[in-house]
């Protein structure tokens, strides 16, 4: 029996006889010979059909092919030192298992809202293949990072009562016969997590009505969400540098073909995994704008434009620390020696990315939180069981979420967080 194999394992079976289960992407054919361009989910690569090697009926199989059929194909692995993978599958025989007709998707350009509306096919082409390995090995070394690091995953819920980013980006459901909304971040739950097993983190979905169009706004979003007990804003920090290095490090090391594929410098990426990262206060940021001729006056947020001038001033990711109160939310902890400011930072990605991580110290003080829950419009009775972390044992404590996709965008050097998730939702988009 001919042993079954993927592509990706090609260069474990040189010179053997495998058989690979194959879509075709492109081909190209002569009287002679059909070099059939191959994926199988797990790499790309050349099949090529001798016509004096094979069967008449196997040669005019391989010559009808459509783009997008599948079939079994079984031949012997050579190494191919022209193409990017090295490797490619001289055919003995072929095995039509779907036939595929009019696929839409052909070799040439297409606009991007098109293959947003093909999206369920688009995903089996180069470039999602590409980012979606890459966004698979940051999910995975997520995980290794923070089980390393001692933390356990725990899972807050999606449908919520609470609003810990705010009330204007909510999606409002019905729940039975209560209001209930789409998670817009895990925090508040990982808060509880923290003081029952010290350092938690999350990895889930995350929802927000954004009304704007951008390319750094989606609905839905993956966030990871640690939260720590007994940790200072400074010691999270340190956190959060370890981590994205090792994010970066763990691409390097182990999505050099996806990188390949992508055309990402590798070079760049090394920067990244150099600590500790550049930090500025927003203080200073709002000078930084100001001298470059913005407008901007101290006590604003800063718009992507904004984030991505201070961000293009780094070789590195760079945090911004102590943002203003009125634009940070009621949960933060006050600065210890100035009353306008949160112990809170942001890090901006470099090459002009903006924003990946936000993050704060956590407020411990009941009575400041309760008046601050109530001065945010919020329902204090929604949050009896968040001040109850107060009332019994509470701890100093810090945590920050990292946008999934937006990390990806910047690791991939993407254009719009639509390529980063499988499925985008946006304002305007819920199809497929
Ligand atoms: O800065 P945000 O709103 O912070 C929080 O939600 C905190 N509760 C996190 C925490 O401390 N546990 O969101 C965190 C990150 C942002 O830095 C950004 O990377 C990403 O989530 N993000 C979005 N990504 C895609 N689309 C959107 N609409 C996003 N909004 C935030
Ligand atoms: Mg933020």
């Amino acid at each position: 029996m001919v042993q079954k194999i993927r592509i990706i394992d090609a260069k474990d079976h040189v010179d053997e006889e495998v058989k690979i289960g194959v879509w075709l992407t492109d081909k190209r054919s002569s009287g002679k010979i059909s070099f059939l361009q191959l994926r199988d989910g797990s790499a790309f690569f050349q099949g090529v059909v001798v016509k004096s090697e094979v069967s008449e009926e196997v040669f005019e199989l391989a010559k009808g092919l459509h783009q997008e059929s599948s079939f079994y194909v079984t031949g012997v692995i050579h190494r191919d030192d022209r193409s990017h993978f090295g490797y490619e599958i001289e055919v003995s025989d072929l095995e039509l298992v779907g036939e595929s007709e009019g696929y839409p998707i052909t070799p040439k350009e297409h606009g991007i809202d098109f293959l947003l509306d093909e999206r369920h096919l688009w995903l089996r082409s180069k470039r999602p293949f590409a980012i979606m390995q890459v966004r698979n090995e940051m999910i995975r070394a997520t995980y290794e990072f923070f089980n390393q690091e001692g933390f356990i995953k725990i899972d807050p819920p999606i449908l919520t009562g609470s609003a810990p980013e705010g009330t204007t980006e909510l999606f409002h459901i019905e729940y039975f016969d209560n209001d209930a909304y789409l998670s817009q971040s895990g925090q508040l739950y990982m808060e509880a997590g923290a003081q029952a097993f010290g350092k938690v983190f999350s990895f889930g979905p995350t929802f927000r009505a954004e009304k704007s169009k951008t390319r750094r706004h989606l609905t839905e979003f993956w966030m990871i969400e640690p939260e720590m007990a007994f940790t200072t804003q400074e010691e999270s920090l340190q956190v959060q540098e370890r981590y994205i290095a090792y994010l970066v490090q763990s691409v390097i090391d182990n999505c050099a073909y996806p990188l390949q594929l992508l055309d990402r410098d590798i070079e760049t990426l090394k920067k990244y995994t150099k600590l500790p990262y550049p930090r500025i206060s927003y203080d200073e940021a709002i000078k930084m704008l100001q001298d470059n001729g913005s407008d901007i006056q101290w006590g604003a947020d800063f718009g992507a434009p904004d984030e991505t001038y201070i961000s293009d001033q780094f070789e590195q990711p760079v945090f911004v620390l102590n943002y203003p109160k009125a634009i940070k939310p009621f949960y933060m902890k006050p600065h210890p020696t100035r009353d306008d400011v949160y112990l809170c930072a942001d890090l901006l990605a470099p090459e002009g990315y903006g924003e990946i991580i936000g993050g704060s110290e956590r407020e411990t003080d009941f009575d400041a939180l309760r008046e601050r829950i109530q001065a945010a419009g919020l329902d204090e009775k929604d949050y009896e069981w968040y001040l109850d972390l107060r009332r019994y044992g509470s701890t100093p404590h810090s945590g920050f979420g990292l946008g999934l996709e937006r990390a990806i965008t910047w690791i991939c050097q993407l254009d719009h967080l639509r390529e980063a998730i499988p499925f985008p939702r946006m304002i305007n988009r819920i199809y497929p």
